[in-house]
């Protein structure tokens, strides 16, 4: 993106979801690391992996693969495991955001509780800064969250706007202020503000608006957008090569 450096934000770009479609038929095609290229060249300024300890999407040679030829920057997102934190340790990725998850969870579900996991989070934090890499940790839009935050050594927060994505429109209002407050007490505090979770084309644009916040991590709308803008072409593309194999 091309903007004055200050008022700058970044787009993260999650390819989660095109993993999701190579894992329904186990091959190889659509491979999330060619997305992650093709997503950088047109203009993402990273792009964000979410290993899941079940696999279920990215898997570990994506993170290496892309790794080894990316232009930008990825963004691990992960939970809190020995062994996660050991492939952290030996992939050294730029970012690691560090999630919550849960196994039977369709997508992540809630932000870091930073002040019960508060030993494990600050550990975490410190074996990865100990690796150079930078820690996010992805929390909910709430004051106590961040107030814990600053008592780790990460140094950037990625705000969960889950709860304002999915906010009927008298609650949308609420939500969003969460938001506004969290993002502007964290920068004050010296953190970096990241934010992300069930942004679309619609609900980015307040988002997006709010100044201190640096970089949107976003994935779910993105790839099912891409479905539909290629559809045409792809269905042309097959009627062209089957009407020439009959010609
Ligand atoms: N940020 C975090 C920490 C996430 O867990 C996710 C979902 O994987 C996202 C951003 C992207 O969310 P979505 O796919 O809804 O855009």
């Amino acid at each position: 993106m091309t903007q004055d450096e200050s008022n700058r934000i970044d787009l993260g770009v999650n390819v989660d979801h095109i993993a999701t479609l190579r894992q329904a038929r186990g091959g190889l095609h659509p491979d999330p690391v060619a997305a992650a290229l093709r997503a950088e060249k047109i203009g993402a300024d990273s792009i964000t992996m979410h290993l899941r300890e079940d696999r279920r999407h990215i898997q570990k040679d994506d993170i290496y693969k892309f790794s080894n030829l990316m232009l930008t920057h990825l963004n691990l997102e992960m939970a809190i495991t020995e062994e996660m934190l050991e492939i952290a340790c030996d992939l050294k990725p730029k970012d690691c955001c560090l999630v919550p998850e849960n196994r039977q969870e369709l997508t992540t579900e809630g932000g870091l509780d930073i002040i019960s996991g508060f030993d494990m989070i600050k550990k975490a934090c410190q074996i990865l800064n100990g690796s150079e890499v930078r820690v996010s940790l992805f929390i909910d839009p709430d004051i106590q969250q961040i107030d814990a935050t600053l008592e780790t050594s990460a140094s950037v927060i990625e705000l969960h706007t889950g709860a304002y994505a999915d906010a009927n429109e008298s609650r949308k209002k609420y939500e969003l202020d969460r938001i506004i407050k969290a993002a502007h007490y964290a920068n004050e505090k010296g953190l970096i503000v990241h934010a992300g979770h069930g942004l679309d084309y619609q609900n980015v644009i307040e988002v997006a608006k709010i100044n201190v916040i640096k970089e949107l991590n976003i994935g779910h709308s993105i790839i099912a957008r891409a479905a539909f803008e290629g559809l045409d072409k792809a269905i042309i593309n097959m009627i062209e090569l089957m009407e020439q194999a009959r010609a």
